[in-house]
């Protein structure tokens, strides 16, 4: 058994703030309404309580194919947005994930402790790869849920330095994945002694699962909702509305909270509550008797009111890209700081020879 005394100094002491950790993937022009409420939102207001520590997933974008020149503008379009929402360099440790290697080098180590069926069962994997086809699907697609566990398990605190939590803000679709990343880090303490903290999801209640606008029975989803079905966070006002308006709800008029047999004007009314901070109850009494028009047009307004100064400030952001960069260098000094005393930690435990001098 390892020492119980580690290198991770960095990782606090017991009364250091629990830490948190999230990714998002840089594969599309925007963020849409689902990443923000799904996890976005609770990026910021977790900078102010937390430890924080977020980046933008550009080595998962390339597990399936991509364009070069397009990944590296939507990984700063991406980082100009995760600041326009409120995320302060100064409160937060904000990166991109090919800044800091060990991301790359503690996933080898955790792929060779998961098992082939274990890493098949990712539902995830299946739906993507069921739909690209054998041919189409890369090994990187298949173990990027072993990449998500390194880049959640790099900034564990150390559990030997007191309790502290590691927190994981994420929409419904990533529980699957959290919970092999628990695995991971349980198998990992269990053989080669306590060094990561198991981590917890942290799910929205009510927003964890935005629908479809077209299809309320599907996830939004940049990858598989069409352009009407999907609310971007950078898009124009108009379209917006317009959507918004086009939304599918149910045959009927009442403005009521019922999955199954109202699943779009449930998804609304989902996604009002959690922009206003309104009960879902309050807004049926609201708009009871009223319609569905209504009750669109003012959800619209309360969507644009919250995305139109968001879309603002990130064009602002993207005028001056070497401030972005200069900013993106500070939050990689930090991370890789964090992240080389983890590696530094796992290489002993595991058994590699410390290099010579
Ligand atoms: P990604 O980039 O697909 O999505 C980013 C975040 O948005 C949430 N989300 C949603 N929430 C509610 N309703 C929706 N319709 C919706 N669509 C997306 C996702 O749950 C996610 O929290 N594998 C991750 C990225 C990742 C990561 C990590 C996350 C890589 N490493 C480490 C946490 C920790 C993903 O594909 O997210």
């Amino acid at each position: 058994m390892p020492e119980a005394s580690s290198p991770q100094a960095s990782a606090g002491t017991a009364a250091a703030p629990p830490r948190v950790l999230s990714g998002i993937q840089p594969t599309a022009d925007s963020f849409h309404l689902g990443n923000y409420l799904g996890a976005l939102r609770q990026w910021v207001s977790m900078q102010d309580t937390h430890d924080a520590f977020y980046c933008v997933v550009d080595l998962h974008a390339i597990t399936v194919e991509h364009d070069p020149a397009l990944l590296r503008r939507r990984t700063k379009v991406a980082v100009a947005q995760l600041l326009a929402m409120g995320l302060d360099p100064d409160r937060a440790t904000v990166f991109v994930q090919s800044h800091v290697p060990e991301h790359a080098e503690l996933a080898w180590v955790l792929s060779c402790l998961t098992g082939f069926g274990e890493a098949g069962r990712m539902t995830q994997f299946k739906d993507k790869s069921s739909k690209q086809g054998t041919g189409g699907t890369s090994v990187g697609l298949f173990t990027y849920p072993i990449l998500q566990a390194a880049d959640i398990l790099l900034y564990s605190p150390d559990p030997t330095q007191g309790e502290r939590a590691l927190r994981v803000p994420v929409g419904e679709d990533q529980r699957q994945h959290l919970e092999l990343t628990r695995t991971l880090a349980q198998r990992f303490n269990h053989r080669f002694g306590d060094t990561f903290v198991p981590p917890e999801a942290h799910i929205p209640a009510g927003a964890a699962k935005i629908t479809d606008l077209q299809e309320p029975d599907a996830k939004m989803s940049k990858s598989a909702s069409s352009p009407q079905g999907i609310i971007d966070v950078l898009e124009e006002p108009g379209p917006m509305r317009k959507k918004i308006m086009r939304a599918v709800t149910d045959t009927g008029s009442d403005v009521v909270y019922d999955e199954e047999k109202k699943a779009g004007v449930t998804n609304l009314l989902r996604i009002y509550s959690a922009l206003e901070g309104t009960s879902v109850q309050d807004l049926e009494r609201r708009y009871e008797g009223s319609g569905y028009g209504q009750f669109k047009k003012d959800l619209a307004q309360v969507v644009l009111d919250t995305f139109t100064p968001i879309r603002e400030r990130t064009l602002k952001l993207l005028d001056d890209e070497e401030q972005l960069d200069r900013l993106l260098a500070k939050g990689a000094d930090r991370a890789c700081e964090v992240a080389a005393a983890t590696m530094e930690t796992v290489r002993e435990r595991v058994g590699f020879v410390r290099r010579g001098r």
